[in-house]
């Protein structure tokens, strides 16, 4: 499991093994847009403002993966303790 910052509402949320972001997000109130849920069309994208994710699409490129800004709430992790988005 990791925790995800919300830099918007101060709220920490933990997300389990088996449950992605835009789950736990939705669960506490956060309802980003989605399509997809597999991590191709982008509509899922949030901002990440500390942290490394984990990047789990195939919707940005290796350049923006490797810049770590936008991460894909519907498949992406965070490959650190813990993540701060912009939402
Ligand atoms: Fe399509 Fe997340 S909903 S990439």
């Amino acid at each position: 499991s990791f925790e995800i910052a919300l830099a918007r509402s101060a709220l920490t949320l933990t997300v389990p093994a088996g449950r992605t972001i835009l789950e736990v997000l939705r669960d506490n109130g956060v309802d980003l847009p989605s399509s997809c849920e597999q991590g191709a069309c982008g509509t899922c994208e949030a901002t990440v403002l500390e942290g490394e994710p984990d990047h789990q699409d195939v919707y940005l490129s290796d350049a923006e993966k490797r810049e770590g800004r936008r991460i894909m709430t519907c498949v992406s992790r965070a490959r650190s303790a813990r993540i701060t988005l912009d939402v």
